[in-house]
């Protein structure tokens, strides 16, 4: 029986309409929430990105700004900008859209960004805070699986996630949310790389597999498990002569094959894509709730 889709547009949705409602609630307090976006010089899949987070705010009531600055601006110049952010009481959060130009230390500029402000969940502080299992802002690629599994109902817990790949951005935040002890999590959970040896042997353990390598259908369908739960946060592009931009997107994963032996799977797109602006736009509803003590 081919596998159920999980969608994260659906989903996205979902958890939309619940944010819209929390922004209304913040203004009748008089705190409208504030989102800033800085970004630095013009790469097209950056401006995309943009883009949607300042079209996704502008839907939920989320007052946003996009603060472009010029693809050779300094280092010194970008820490500035973070700085003023951090004293700028109109911005609950504000996040700097990565990746800088090469010449730029991203680490600096994150490390600077307040922790109350930083709506990405990258700065060391509340990494610190998401592997105790404090509140904090959580980063937002790993917030939306968890989410998709949980509203999607394949809830994690008491299940064996195996995460292909160990970014910090995806693998790493992803596992050390799925391990905490507490409903909605509660996974046991093995995390592989590119020096694990026979990855196949890892995948066919999985009652949830998720691929975030970064290498075109990596996943084969005699990696995964009958009735597996498989989430393909990949996003790659292949040629594709016949598509009007001369590519199209694909995940990590063999999808077509995998969709007959899965119970349920991820599209790409529409799957963990939609739901990352979606968990960037929680994250600022949150911290906005956070400054006006509606929540701790
Ligand atoms: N949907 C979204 O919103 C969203 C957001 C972020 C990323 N993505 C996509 O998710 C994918 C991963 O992103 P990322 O930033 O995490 O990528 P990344 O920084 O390149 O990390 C890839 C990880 O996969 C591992 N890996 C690569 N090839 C492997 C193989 N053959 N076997 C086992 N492990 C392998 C690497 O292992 P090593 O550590 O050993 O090198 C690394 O840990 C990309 O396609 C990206 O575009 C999507």
């Amino acid at each position: 029986m081919a596998a159920t889709i999980i969608s994260g547009k659906d989903v996205s949705a979902e958890i939309r309409e619940e944010l819209k409602e929390r922004a209304a609630r913040l203004k009748e307090k008089g705190h409208a929430p504030g989102l800033a976006v800085v970004l630095v010089g013009e790469d097209p899949a950056s401006v995309s990105y943009v883009t949607a987070k300042g079209k996704a705010a502008e839907e939920i009531g989320i007052f946003e700004t996009t603060i472009r600055m010029p693809g050779d601006s300094s280092e010194e110049e970008i820490l500035r900008q973070v700085d003023d952010l951090n004293r700028d009481d109109r911005y609950d959060g504000f996040l700097v859209q990565l990746p800088l130009p090469r010449y730029v230390n991203a680490g600096k500029v994150i490390n600077l960004i307040s922790p109350d402000k930083d709506v990405d969940g990258f700065h060391p502080v509340n990494v610190g805070k998401m592997l105790r299992g404090e509140p904090c802002p959580l980063p937002c690629t790993p917030y939306g699986v968890v989410q998709l599994l949980v509203r999607g109902g394949y809830g994690p817990d008491g299940k064996h996630v195996v995460v292909c790949g160990r970014s910090n951005i995806v693998g790493k935040p992803l596992a050390a949310m799925l391990i905490q002890k507490r409903k909605g999590a509660n996974a046991t959970v093995t995390v592989c790389h590119t020096a694990t040896p026979d990855l196949r042997r890892f995948t066919l353990q999985a009652d949830i597999l998720v691929a975030a390598m970064g290498v075109p259908r990596a996943i084969k369908a005699d990696m995964v498990p009958d009735g597996c739960v498989v989430i393909d946060v990949g996003v790659n592009r292949v040629p594709d002569a016949a598509a009007a931009k001369g590519f199209r997107l694909v995940g990590d994963v063999d999808f077509e094959p995998i969709k007959e032996k899965a119970s349920a799977i991820t599209p790409v797109p529409g799957g963990v894509g939609p739901m990352t602006v979606t968990m960037l736009m929680m994250n600022t509803i949150e911290a906005a709730e956070r400054k006006a003590g509606l929540i701790s």
